[in-house]
């Protein structure tokens, strides 16, 4: 998708440098930084620290991460390791020991002067499919936009939660591929989205990526869907997701499990987008999914302009206060409507996914 007007992926190799580039999103919206990564433990540090974040892009990161180990050392000990770190690198969204298992898969038992041409093609062959199932999940979603503007002629109203858009993926995103295919075929739509706090990648990434794109959006508090819905002002919500299980339980940004209980009770659609490298075949009670804890100052301290137009970190929390940050929460699949894949829109239940992914 375009930034300023040219078109962009989120990460790429550079075969010059031997380096993977990406864009820096801990420093949007205010500054629009391509970073080069060097070695297994840039990647490492950037899933962590999340400048490279969202679960496909994440799961895409990790893969490079595996050329980066065998450019620097071709040793299956050295990679192993690698492995293993880039799985923990960040423990909830599964599309991270996805990319991993797949690229150690592939290079099983591949001679040593073939591994790294063997890891490279795999990784930009799990980035280019994650595009097309972007791709193939908005043309999917795009059917149920379009069956609500026929009915309403008027603007489509989406609301979505954090940022599954083209930042989160390798291009298009999940949730905002619908959006985009709507836009591109001259649907009127308008997103509502939420801030989503504690580190504000609805207000930083999706209100900035669907700017870019010209889509009509405004940037609500996270506690104002409810009140939106209550009024009739909202027509369906799309969020993505780091960890769908077979059951159709969703695990997303925290948040997103209020959001769909307010839809719940207004009667509004609630779809989650997804490609398949999102689901978890083996986990079946949600309560195994392990949900991030992160660092409370993501809570405590807010990053933003000055006056002087200067990036500042400011406390705004009483200093002797305790503060918890879950990054992650799990909405049942009762309350989600439909989910939106790749291969077609389901319903969220074994029997649903089975359907399509047999
Ligand atoms: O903590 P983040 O910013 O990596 O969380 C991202 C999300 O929760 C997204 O909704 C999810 O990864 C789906 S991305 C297409």
């Amino acid at each position: 998708m375009k930034i300023e007007g040219k078109e962009f992926r989120t990460i790429w190799f550079d075969e010059k440098k031997q380096t993977v580039k990406i864009i820096d999103q801990t420093k949007l919206p205010h500054n629009f930084i391509i970073k080069d990564l060097k070695t297994v433990k840039d990647i490492i540090n950037a899933i962590k620290i999340m400048e490279v974040r969202g679960a496909p892009l994440i799961g895409g990161a990790a893969a490079y991460g595996i050329v980066l180990a065998i450019i620097e050392k071709n040793d299956p000990y050295f990679i192993k390791e690698s492995s293993n770190d880039l799985i923990q690198s960040r423990p909830t969204a599964i599309n991270l020991k996805w990319a991993v298992n797949r690229m150690m898969k592939k290079i099983l038992g591949v001679n040593n002067n073939k591994v790294l041409e063997t890891a490279l093609y795999e990784a930009k062959e799990i980035c280019d499919e994650d595009i097309k199932f972007c791709e193939n999940i908005g043309l999917n979603g795009l059917k149920i936009i379009e069956e609500i503007y026929n009915k309403k002629k008027d603007t489509v109203n989406i609301l979505t939660h954090c940022n599954a858009g083209w930042l989160a993926t390798i291009n298009w995103g999940t949730a905002t591929s619908p959006i985009y295919h709507a836009h591109k075929k001259g649907i009127p739509v308008h997103v509502w989205v939420d801030e989503t706090r504690p580190r504000n990648q609805g207000a930083n990434l999706t209100s900035y990526e669907l700017n870019e794109e010209e889509i009509p959006n405004t940037i609500i508090a996270d506690n104002t869907g409810g009140i939106l819905m209550q009024r009739g002002d909202v027509d369906m919500c799309i969020v993505g997701t780091d960890r769908t299980l077979s059951t159709g339980d969703v695990c997303n940004k925290i948040g997103t499990y209020l959001k769909a209980l307010a839809a719940y009770d207004n009667g509004i659609p609630f779809y989650v987008a997804l490609p398949s490298s999102t689901i978890d075949w083996d986990t079946k009670d949600f309560k195994d999914i392990p949900i991030e804890e992160r660092n409370s100052e993501e809570l405590s301290h807010l990053e933003g302009l000055d006056e002087s137009g200067n990036v500042k970190k400011i406390l705004i929390y009483p200093k002797k206060s305790k503060s918890m940050n879950l990054a992650f929460d799990v909405t049942p699949a009762k309350y989600v409507t439909r989910l939106i894949t790749e291969k077609g829109v389901c319903e969220a239940s074994a029997e649903g996914l089975k359907g399509l992914f047999k």
